[in-house]
């Protein structure tokens, strides 16, 4: 710990300077007041290793070498810049900022099917590029591939004659250098998604969430809500999926674990392989030199490292809401339970009060989700499935925190892409189960149309 300390401290003096200055920037990385001293330490340090750029190993420091082969980025937080969603791409064009693309292929033969149906995987690798397409890699390896993506525009006009238009993207993968993508790949992009009050998330019951379930919608209001169930690989058992846009990852531990693997290529105790992502066909990917160390329990980023990160991600609070007592936002409010919104975007639970992070226990909390998946239509589906989340269902992203997106790091686009350029076009995209509610959005008046979007703000 100590020396851990000794590297983490000159960047808390920077950090604790900087927030004097730009406060706004800072509203999504502070701690759960509920933590004592030593959490709070904790929680300082875990931010530094959050922030530590990692370099390509054999470096002269093996504190923090041991990045890619291949990778998407060197740090947790150039993909998550303040905690906030990272950015995508801004126009037309090959400048996508942070985000990634997903592949995965059909079950190829039975066994892997077998796999896929007892939960023990939620894909098929693509065989020459992996999980996750990278795209940069340490010196003297190619990058796997560059992104394009072009946004094609689709008008829609709201009840009151407010032209809107949304852009639809449709991607294009070039400088492909491991040989040509399978016939049948499917691919997923996905922008860094906001990351407070995930340890919060964590803190609710299971049961709270499995009686949202209406997988044959019994209740007929055209809302189903199912489970993903994935495998865990803490606990070599299939469990409820919590994380990720598809609800792919059962455990904040394991979510970043896999993110220290696939995003920055770097070897963890739950994952030891220090080639990440590189397949059996990346050959000099797999031979290349490594950062694991002994120091570290022969690996790059070993358990004390990962508990630390787990910590500040566990405790990453959420800021309060604003203006609830403005008549604008307590109208949006009316409007938003009027139009069934909260029948995905659940506004209220109460933690477990035996949460394993025990700061986390019996807490009152507004994430506005239900963490269940739900078919979201055409327009948004990526058609690549996950654990049992299909190609056309996401898991309802939670609403706190969404109102201060803008100030946190000057970006404001949503859905799982960032095709929507305000909250406005993010709901215009919603269909499938949530067709009813987009068209009723639709029919509003101007001013209940601005009450509602005050409110999202208010969030
Ligand atoms: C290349 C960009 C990138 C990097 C680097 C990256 N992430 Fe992420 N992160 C993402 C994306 C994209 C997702 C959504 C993943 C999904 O849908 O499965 C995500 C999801 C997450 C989530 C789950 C959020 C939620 O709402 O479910 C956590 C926690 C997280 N990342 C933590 C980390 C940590 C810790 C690191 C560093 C070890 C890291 N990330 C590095 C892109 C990145
Ligand atoms: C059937 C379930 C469902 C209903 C009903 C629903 N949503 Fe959503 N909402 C989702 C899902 C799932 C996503 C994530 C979609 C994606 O990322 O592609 C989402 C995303 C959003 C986002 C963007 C969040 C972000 O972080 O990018 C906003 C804003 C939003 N919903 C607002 C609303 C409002 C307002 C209503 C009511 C008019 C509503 N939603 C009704 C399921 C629902």
């Amino acid at each position: 710990m100590l020396s851990l300390l000794a590297i983490a401290l000159p960047s808390l003096m920077n950090q604790t300077w900087a927030s004097m200055q730009h406060q706004h920037k800072d509203v999504f990385s502070q701690p759960v007041n509920s933590l004592d001293s030593e959490a709070r330490l904790n929680f300082m340090v875990g931010r530094g290793l959050f922030r530590r750029l990692w370099v390509t190993a054999p470096a002269s420091t093996q504190t923090a070498d041991g990045l890619g082969p291949l990778y998407n980025a060197r740090s947790c937080m150039e993909c998550h810049p303040g905690n906030a969603r990272g950015l995508g791409p801004l126009e037309s064009g090959n400048d996508i900022g942070s985000l990634l693309l997903r592949v995965d292929v059909p079950a190829q033969d039975k066994e892997q099917l077998l796999q896929l149906v007892t939960f023990k995987i939620n894909n098929v690798p693509e065989p020459n590029y992996g999980i996750q397409l990278q795209n940069f890699a340490v010196p003297g390896h190619l990058a796997e591939y560059k992104l394009h993506v072009e946004y094609k525009n689709i008008s829609v006009l709201l009840a009151d004659g407010t032209p809107i238009r949304l852009r639809k993207p449709i991607y294009s993968t070039t400088d492909l250098a491991y040989g040509p993508l399978h016939r049948d790949v499917r691919s997923s992009p996905r922008v860094p998604p906001q990351l407070i009050g995930l340890g919060l998330l964590d803190a609710i019951n299971e049961q709270d969430i499995y009686k949202q379930e209406d997988p044959f919608d019994k209740d007929g209001d055209g809302i189903s809500g199912r489970a993903n169930i994935v495998w865990s690989n803490e606990y070599s058992k299939a469990t409820l999926g919590r994380f990720g846009y598809k609800a792919g990852m059962p455990s904040i531990n394991e979510q970043v674990q896999s993110a220290f693997l696939i995003d920055l290529g770097l070897s963890v105790p739950l994952f030891r392989n220090a080639a990440g992502d590189c397949t059996l066909q990346q050959v000099r990917c797999l031979a290349a030199p490594n950062g694991n160390s002994k120091q570290y329990d022969n690996l790059e980023a070993d358990q004390q490292i990962v508990d630390l990160v787990n910590l500040y991600v566990n405790y990453l609070a959420v800021p309060r809401q604003r203006n609830m007592d403005d008549p604008s936002t307590k109208k949006g409010k009316k409007i938003f339970h009027q139009l069934g919104c909260q029948k995905c975007h659940t506004p209220h639970y109460v933690t477990s009060s035996i949460a394993p992070a025990k700061f986390n226990r019996a807490k009152n909390i507004t994430p506005y989700t239900d963490l269940l998946l739900h078919d979201m239509g055409e327009g948004l589906a990526d058609n690549r499935p996950e654990g049992n989340a299909t190609g056309t269902e996401w898991r309802t992203a939670p609403l706190w925190g969404i109102g201060l997106t803008k100030k946190v790091n000057g970006y404001s686009h949503y859905l799982h892409d960032g095709r929507a350029r305000s909250l406005l076009e993010a709901i215009l995209w919603h269909g499938g189960e949530a067709q009813s509610q987009r068209d009723a959005v639709v029919k509003l008046d101007r001013n209940s149309r601005e009450h509602l979007l005050k409110f999202l703000e208010s969030l």
